[in-house]
């Protein structure tokens, strides 16, 4: 319970992400008219989570350890309507001087083993205090919402089952990754298809 006081500053951190992003929602729209972001979910990670990582990697179990040793405490996840747009937002963000990137996974160019899609970037973002300017990290996952429809029921079953899921199933999960994917594609074609008409 003493882990979750102090966290203050990284819920502000997180408010600020996904305020970024409404903006450049609203600043896309102008020049499109039109939203690439179809919603936003942002969560702090729970005290049990921190712990059971910071235990895992052998480092401290304080608040100052997890600030300092994880990247995920806030996490923002931007689900956008087609593929370009993931990157667009991508473009967008990176191109603000205040934000730097640490870390970039792009799980649509190479997903993930069971068929997982998203584009994860952690970064760091300036907090500015009276006397000085320091960093803190947050996660953000990219994706469309095909590839949030699937990311949503793969965790609702992998959590539902209590045993390891067959072989079978699991190849059957990567399947319909694939054929998700392919959708994506589509209604990515067909909506560049209806704006040159
Ligand atoms: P950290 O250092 O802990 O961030 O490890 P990592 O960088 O290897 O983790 P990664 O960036 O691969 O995953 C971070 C988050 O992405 C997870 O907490 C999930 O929310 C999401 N994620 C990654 N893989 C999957 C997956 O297979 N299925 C689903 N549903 N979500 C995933
Ligand atoms: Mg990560």
């Amino acid at each position: 319970p003493e882990m979750s006081r102090g966290l203050g500053d990284v819920y502000k951190r997180q408010m600020q992400l996904r305020l970024k992003f409404e903006i450049l929602n609203s600043e896309f729209r102008v020049h499109h008219h039109r939203n690439p972001i179809h919603h936003i979910e942002s969560r702090l990670k729970s005290t049990r989570s921190m712990y059971n990582k910071l235990v895992q990697r052998g480092f401290p179990t304080s608040i100052e350890s997890a600030k300092k040793n994880l990247n995920d405490i806030a996490g923002v996840r931007v689900v956008c309507c087609y593929i370009d747009d993931v990157y667009d937002m991508e473009d967008m963000l990176l191109r603000q001087s205040d934000v730097r990137l640490i870390e970039r996974t792009d799980y649509i160019k190479n997903p993930n083993f069971n068929g997982y899609r998203s584009l994860h970037l952690d970064v760091e973002l300036p907090v500015y205090l009276s006397s000085k300017t320091e960093y803190a990290r947050a996660e953000i996952q990219l994706r469309t919402v095909a590839m949030d429809f699937w990311a949503s029921l793969e965790h609702d079953l992998r959590y539902k089952s209590t045993k390891n899921i067959p072989e079978d199933i699991s190849r059957e999960m990567f399947n319909c990754a694939d054929e998700i994917a392919a959708i994506d594609v589509r209604m990515q074609r067909i909506y560049k298809q209806i704006q040159k008409l």
